[in-house]
């Protein structure tokens, strides 16, 4: 009754900011990403004769009130009828909470640890659907590649999970570099964020009423292999995304002074022919989007601002996997 899995992060590249419903987690709009090789989280589960349930994530035992995770993995275990306690050892390779998409690879690793060591033999929309559930980002990271998150209609959730629109070997060159500029834990999580937006910011609808336009763009960009169109796609929704966060009240400013460096550098190459995109997340750090050719210029340029700390640079990578190195 022990398993490991390991998942990558993903990024959206159309956003999904907002649930139409909290508990099941149902968006109010689909949304595109890219499966990230090089931003990992690696999860082991096993039911035993242990006293309580443990779960130590980056080697801090979870506190109580981080109900998100335990939550899921007693979703998991009424699903299987198990009633035997739980040690979970979960470590990723990047920083928690900072709006690098932890919450993304995190969950998806968990749900497949947990749903295997259960003995539950789930298929890839139904691990889908439950990942959801842990966190809607995680959803999408079940999956490699390019990858679609459908918000569904359904209110039980039934049509709500990702499919893969391209596999990670579809896109070699398409490169993301994520500019690491605070690994501090941001202040608002992203479902606070999104349910404060939901409900006070003036352009919500706005955002809603462009989404399709935006969803068709990346589709036939990642379609067609055009880099101009899906990195403008990316970097216009993305700004649109926080637009929402920025006009909540109170307001939601996820941005650094290094972020808004970077955006200015990015935007300025571009000028000079050095053809990049940014997108940002609930939190500071800055994804560039850009082809391989161009990567080296690029962090060597990044090296040049001041406020980037560390720079990882993510190609297309794999759906989650289970493994048999176990991390207990
Ligand atoms: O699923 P969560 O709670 O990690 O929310 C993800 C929200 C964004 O990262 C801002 C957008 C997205 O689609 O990943």
């Amino acid at each position: 009754m022990k398993a490991t899995a390991i998942a990558n992060a993903n990024i959206a590249l159309i956003k999904y900011w907002g649930k139409r419903d909290k508990d099941l987690i149902l968006p109010y709009n689909s949304s595109i990403s890219m499966t990230c090789d090089g931003l990992w989280s690696k999860t082991t589960v096993e039911f035993g004769n242990y006293d309580e349930d443990t779960i130590i994530i980056n080697d801090e035992e979870l506190k109580k009130d981080e109900k998100d995770v335990l939550g899921h993995l007693h979703r998991i275990k009424k699903m299987a009828g198990i009633t035997k306690n739980t040690k979970v050892v979960s470590e990723s390779n990047f920083p928690v909470a900072a709006g690098l998409a932890s919450s993304a690879s995190g969950l998806a690793a968990l749900t497949l640890a947990a749903t295997s060591a259960a003995g539950l033999k789930l298929n890839e929309k139904e691990l889908s659907m439950l990942s959801r559930q842990g966190s809607g980002s995680a959803s999408r990271s079940i999956h490699g590649g390019f990858v679609e998150w459908l918000k569904g209609a359904e209110d039980d959730g039934s049509d709500s999970y990702a499919k893969q629109l391209a596999d990670k070997k579809y896109w070699p060159d398409f490169r993301m570099i994520a500019c690491i500029v605070s690994e501090a834990k941001k202040a608002t999580s992203s479902r606070a964020g999104m349910a404060q937006t939901v409900s006070t910011s003036p352009y919500y609808d706005g955002w809603l009423k462009s989404i399709d336009k935006d969803l068709q763009h990346m589709r036939k960009g990642i379609h067609n292999k055009d880099f101009t169109l899906v990195g403008s796609t990316a970097e216009h929704n993305a700004l649109k995304m926080h637009a929402t966060m920025m006009t909540t009240k109170p307001a939601i400013i996820y941005w650094a002074l290094a972020t808004i460096e970077i955006m200015h550098a990015v935007m300025y190459w571009r000028e000079q022919g050095l053809e990049s995109y940014f997108t940002m997340d609930a939190g500071p750090q800055v994804k560039i989007l850009c082809l391989e050719k161009d990567v080296s210029k690029i962090t060597k340029n990044l090296s040049e601002l001041g406020g980037v700390k560390k720079t990882i640079i993510c190609k297309p990578g794999d759906g989650a996997q289970l493994t048999k190195e176990h991390l207990f």
